[in-house]
């Protein structure tokens, strides 16, 4: 029997304060929840939008030695700058707070204490990498060595980049400080652990078998977690950025990011009603769901409700609808190689079209599986669906108002048989739009409220008013009244999803009060109502403005492929004895031309201060010979003669520097020297 709740708690993953946030976190977390969050509100459910940001963990110190800056001052900008995007997309948290907030820190050092007192952690011994000269144990993101796999140099302590593989930093070679090349000792160090195994019984009964309605992916991740069998988790860190373990033995160490952050939901919750905050927490009354992607599934469905439930005193998640990764052209978003777009950049490059993305990224969200963001398909969305469905249709009926009863709602006269049905399919929309979203079936449920606009956009094309309206024009007022009826459904319908169009479609309906109850109705609007001045609902999206952005990863592809290619090692060293034994001089191009048959070459005439030489070079492929004439160059004067497979004779070698893209430049000086000068 389903259970009867009195409220719902709706959090979203606080995302990390080291950097912006982009259209994989809008798709994956933020959008359907807001989608969630005010379709309940919008049924007058009592509901509590909670959000943050993350602001602890490893990445921000690493960000912070490398910029400079302290981490507070990493955070701080990423959170007001998270904030604003958020903001922007409408995104409707009741509070956006952050794990740095002094309510956040009191109650997750709380928190600890309570399970520390009652015995719920085990401590336990273990050897971690230390830095003798900064004094400091390493987390495995901060070290760096040999990958044991494929001996790049530069893997970290838990993944190599080059080869994908997973690591321990015990695996490393040579493993050193990734930010100062210090080498490193083993010490010992000890640490608080949940002991998750003690929880593996309950979690199986808890996951198993009474939440066999989670999410297949949700549930096959928590499953094959429990098929593996718990293992106690470190729950702190030896760190000195995060909140301080408040227990006997906690100096230097701060609570592990992954325990204090969902605390932040709650925290959140409290910073907001200070006086009433428990019961959104505590009473079995209240639901409590999750939205997360998919990396978050572990730490939401296992260690957070391992943590509740030692505690004991909070309620636990009835629901954790995790998505799948959305990828961009192809590829997985990554914030290291700039491959995303940013909400902050979209905002200015494409102003007021927040609901366009919100569409899109609903459209195609990775409710099921990975999903791939196009820019193409971004504009055939925007250009197929809303503009030439649901903006024409109350475009139409807004236009043909106005022109034929000057914004004036038209009275409703007989209906016929095309009518009916249009009304009736119109009537079902509520009912199956609610369905899904009953079930977080964001996607489907948009694409209802798309058929809706389709329904109208049909009706209106097929009752062709500005026809009838020279044969019929009483019959003209019936069309009109009911085409604006559907449009003022929509606005209802797509308030969830579009909640910026919904808001500027009924201001045009000059339509005050709405609620989901509502949807369906045919009198929305009651003849005699005066509406106000139409315009678009949504704009053509050019090629050009796609065309940028495909300019700008593409952009990104490249600097990422020239930063990808590392200098080869240095050659083994030589004495000045034997670097002295070169002779490289300044040479003029007197002549320079293409060798017929031999692509590649170029023969040179250079004025080497004596009795002038000949060159023979392979640069043809980067160099017109009348490029280089006149110019001067360095080349190497004793090298022994080169006879080609023609008969020319290379007297030397020009030297040239090659790019890590194979392409070659000749070396050449900073200001005009003689012929024949030596390079020392
Ligand atoms: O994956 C992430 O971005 C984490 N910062 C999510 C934390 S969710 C919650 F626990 F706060
Ligand atoms: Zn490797």
């Amino acid at each position: 029997m389903e259970k009867k709740f009195k409220r719902t708690t709706v959090t979203s993953a606080l995302p990390y304060a080291n950097g912006p946030v982009h259209i994989g976190h809008l798709a994956g977390v933020y959008v359907p929840a807001d989608i969630y969050v005010r379709y309940l509100r919008l049924k007058k459910q009592d509901v509590l939008f909670i959000g943050g940001s993350d602001e602890h963990g490893v990445p921000v110190t690493i960000r912070a030695k490398k910029e400079g800056c302290t981490p507070q001052d990493v955070v701080d900008r990423y959170h007001n700058l998270i904030k604003r995007s958020f903001e922007e997309f409408g995104i409707s948290f009741d509070i956006y707070s952050r794990t740095t907030s002094p309510t956040h820190r009191e109650l997750a050092s709380d928190f600890f204490r309570t399970l520390d007192k009652n015995n719920k952690f085990v401590k336990l011994e273990s050897e971690q990498f230390y830095d003798e000269g900064a004094k400091q144990f390493l987390t495995d993101r901060n070290i760096m060595g040999e990958c044991p796999r494929c001996h790049a140099q530069g893997a970290y302590g838990d993944q190599c980049e080059k080869c994908g593989s997973t690591l321990s930093p015990d695996e490393l070679i040579n493993p050193v400080n990734a930010l100062t090349g210090n080498p490193l000792v083993k010490r010992k160090t000890t640490h608080w652990y949940l002991p998750l195994n003690d929880y593996q019984q309950w979690l199986e009964q808890w996951i198993l078998q009474e939440h066999k309605e989670w999410r297949p992916n949700v549930y096959g991740q928590c499953k094959s977690w429990l098929d593996l069998g718990l293992q106690p988790r470190a729950v702190t860190r030896d760190l000195d950025w995060g909140i301080p373990v408040p227990a006997e033995g906690g100096e230097g160490k701060v609570l592990y990011v992954w325990f204090d952050a969902p605390i932040g939901y709650i925290s959140n919750t409290k910073e907001l009603l200070p006086d009433s905050w428990e019961k959104w927490w505590k009473d079995p009354e209240t639901r409590l769901i999750h939205f997360i992607g998919k990396d978050n599934i572990v730490f939401h469905c296992i260690v957070f409700p391992s943590m509740l439930k030692a505690e004991g005193s909070y309620i636990l998640p009835d629901n954790v609808p995790s998505n799948e990764f959305l990828n961009l052209e192809g590829d997985k978003i990554s914030t290291s190689r700039n491959w995303a777009v940013w909400l902050h950049e979209y905002l200015v490059d494409f102003p007021g079209k927040q609901d366009v993305l919100r569409y899109v990224l609903t459209a195609n969200a990775p409710e099921t599986k990975d999903n791939d963001f196009t820019w193409k398909d971004f504009q055939a969305r925007n250009n197929n669906e809303l503009v030439a469905v649901y903006g024409n249709f109350v475009n139409r009926a807004l236009q043909l108002t106005k022109k034929y009863y000057d914004g004036v709602v038209p009275a409703c006269g007989e209906l016929t048989d095309y009518d009916r049905e249009t009304l009736k399919e119109f009537a079902d929309v509520k009912q199956d739009v609610e369905k899904l979203l009953d079930v977080f079936k964001f996607r489907d449920a948009q694409k209802e409220a798309m058929n809706l606009a389709r329904i109208g956009n049909k009706y209106l094309a097929d009752s062709e008013p500005w026809k009838v309206v020279k044969t019929d024009p009483e019959r003209v007022k019936t069309i009109l009244n009911i085409s604006l009826q559907l449009a003022a459904n929509l606005s209802i319908a797509f308030e969830p999803f579009l909640p910026f169009s919904s808001a500027k479609l009924r201001e045009m309906l000059n339509m005050k009060e709405f609620d989901w109850s509502q949807l369906g109705s045919t009198d929305l609007l009651p003849a005699g109502h005066q509406l106000a001045e139409p315009s678009l609902l949504f704009e053509k999206i050019e090629d050009d403005a796609i065309q940028a952005q495909i300019d700008k990863l593409l952009a990104t592809k490249k600097a990422n492929e020239a930063a990808a290619h590392k200098a080869n090692p240095i050659k083994p060293t030589i004495s000045f004895e034997e670097f002295e034994k070169l002779d490289i001089r300044v040479g003029k191009v007197l002549e320079c031309q293409a060798v017929p048959k031999m692509k590649k070459l170029l023969q040179f005439k250079i004025a080497d201060g004596l009795e002038n030489r000949t060159i023979v070079s392979g640069i043809a492929q980067h160099y017109k010979p009348e490029e280089l004439v006149g110019k001067e160059v360095l080349f190497i004067a004793n090298l022994a003669p080169r006879q080609f497979k023609n008969g020319l004779v290379s007297e030397g070698m020009i030297l040239s520097a090659e790019d890590f893209d194979g392409s070659l430049a000749v070396t050449s000086l900073l200001r005009e020297v003689a012929p024949g000068s030596e390079v020392k």
